[in-house]
């Protein structure tokens, strides 16, 4: 076994040579072995373990008329309460109102060291109709599906680069798979036709082709707190947005707090976040600054909200066949299809984003997180559930308790409840 490579080892013989080279003692070993989850276990090259993640749902939530609970995977305490306050402050007739208007991906084939820019695009622009053909001909069923090939646009890149753009309708799907096959079978043909250097072909995350919006309109009055009214916490709510726009060290910490529930929803629906996370940040950088991605502001009295976001999710295929919880996750926000599930992870994302706002602008962000973060700390150090109220009403006395005071704090409730 010594020489195996180590994604060619069985199970066991993996987890023993781990094991030994990193000293793991019996405890952590059955840590590992206790998240095992067999139907994880072909599903990643040298799979250890299962790491889980904490799944909750936003409430309050008002989308396009119907309020919905929303499903949401992540390990910071104060995302899902931040979201479902966001939602309560959002509260209106509609709610936050969503619009998806086009739901297409991107293949790309580049050509690499092109003498004659004007001609290839020239080519490939007259060849186009029959290209898309070949497209749809590489995987017949989307068309079945009611998607396909949509449409080709071809770029001129400096120095002597050129791109073939393939827009493809994927139907319900995550369609990562799909545009790169139709993309191949595309960049085949044309080698067949002609004489280029084709550099490689593949999906672009940067989805322009899927973007979903999320807006709303509130009475100002919505947002006042027990010590600022309504207006003035609009008012300053409108300059944390502008100020976004402006400063890009701001303006990576307002769209990471919206990306906190985008992702946590993203997760949660089976999707891939990374591609998410990537093309969004590039939209945050479209007029050539990287800005926030959401608008405030105020018209007649009311707070107006916006956010768009490249949201090209998948309601079938991919992760979501693999977990199960994704059907019941997509059940528990009454989703029943893609289009549906871009628009209420954009009305989350903006939800977020109101939410935490109105708390920086007001009282700052650390009173509505330490109480959470406290709870976290003392689950941190061992706290069991029936422990927590008891530790948590010795931290509450602390203002910033630091690990060992939590540990402290365990150990004493221990010892009291030793002596019961
Ligand atoms: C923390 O995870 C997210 C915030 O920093 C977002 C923001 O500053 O807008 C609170």
């Amino acid at each position: 076994m010594g020489n195996r490579p180590f994604y060619k080892l069985p199970y066991g013989a993996r987890r023993d040579r781990l094991a030994a080279q990193s000293h793991l003692t019996v405890a952590q070993l059955g840590t590992l072995a206790a998240h095992r989850q067999a139907t994880d276990e072909d599903l990643i090259e040298n799979y250890l373990t299962t790491y889980g993640l904490p799944e909750g749902v936003a409430v309050n939530l008002r989308v396009d008329g119907q309020t919905i609970a929303v499903p949401m995977v992540t390990e910071e305490p104060s995302v899902i309460a931040a979201a479902s306050n966001g939602g309560r402050l959002l509260t209106s007739d509609v709610g936050i109102t969503t619009q998806v208007s086009q739901r297409e991906l991107m293949g790309q084939i580049v050509f690499s060291h092109v003498a004659d820019q004007e001609k290839l695009t020239a080519w490939l622009t007259h060849e186009s109709p029959r290209l898309l053909k070949v497209a749809d001909a590489a995987h017949p069923s989307l068309l079945t599906h009611g998607g396909g090939a949509r449409s080709i646009r071809v770029r001129c890149l400096p120095p002597d680069w050129v791109s073939l753009d393939l827009f493809i309708d994927v139907g319900e799907a995550m369609g990562a798979n799909l545009v790169n096959t139709l993309t191949e079978a595309v960049a085949a043909d044309i080698k067949a036709h002609c004489d280029v250097d084709i550099l490689m072909s593949i999906l672009s995350n940067y989805a322009t082709h899927s973007l979903a919006t999320a807006s709303c309109v509130v009475p100002v009055d919505q947002l006042r707190t027990k010590t600022m009214p309504g207006a003035t916490v609009a008012q300053r709510l409108v300059a944390a947005s502008e100020y976004a726009q402006v400063d890009p060290y701001r303006a990576v910490t307002h769209n990471k707090g919206i990306m906190n529930g985008i992702d946590a929803v993203v997760l949660a629906m089976g999707n891939d976040w990374r591609a998410v996370e990537s093309g969004v940040h590039a939209y945050a950088s479209r007029s050539g600054q990287y800005r926030g991605l959401s608008r405030w502001w105020l018209t007649d009295g009311d707070l107006h909200g916006e956010l768009t976001v490249p949201l090209a999710l998948g309601f079938v295929g991919g992760a979501t066949k693999v977990f199960p919880l994704v059907a019941i996750n997509q059940q528990v926000a009454h989703l029943t299809s893609a289009r549906q599930l871009m628009g209420v992870t954009a009305a989350v994302g903006l939800a977020q984003n109101v939410a935490a706002l109105r708390a920086l602008v007001t009282d700052g962000i650390q009173r509505g997180h330490m109480a959470l973060q406290r709870k976290s700390l003392a689950l941190s150090v061992g706290t069991t559930p029936a422990e927590l109220p008891a530790v948590m009403a010795q931290l509450q006395t602390i203002k910033q308790p630091t690990t060992a005071q939590a540990q402290a704090a365990l150990a004493t409730v221990r010892q009291a409840n030793l002596k019961k």
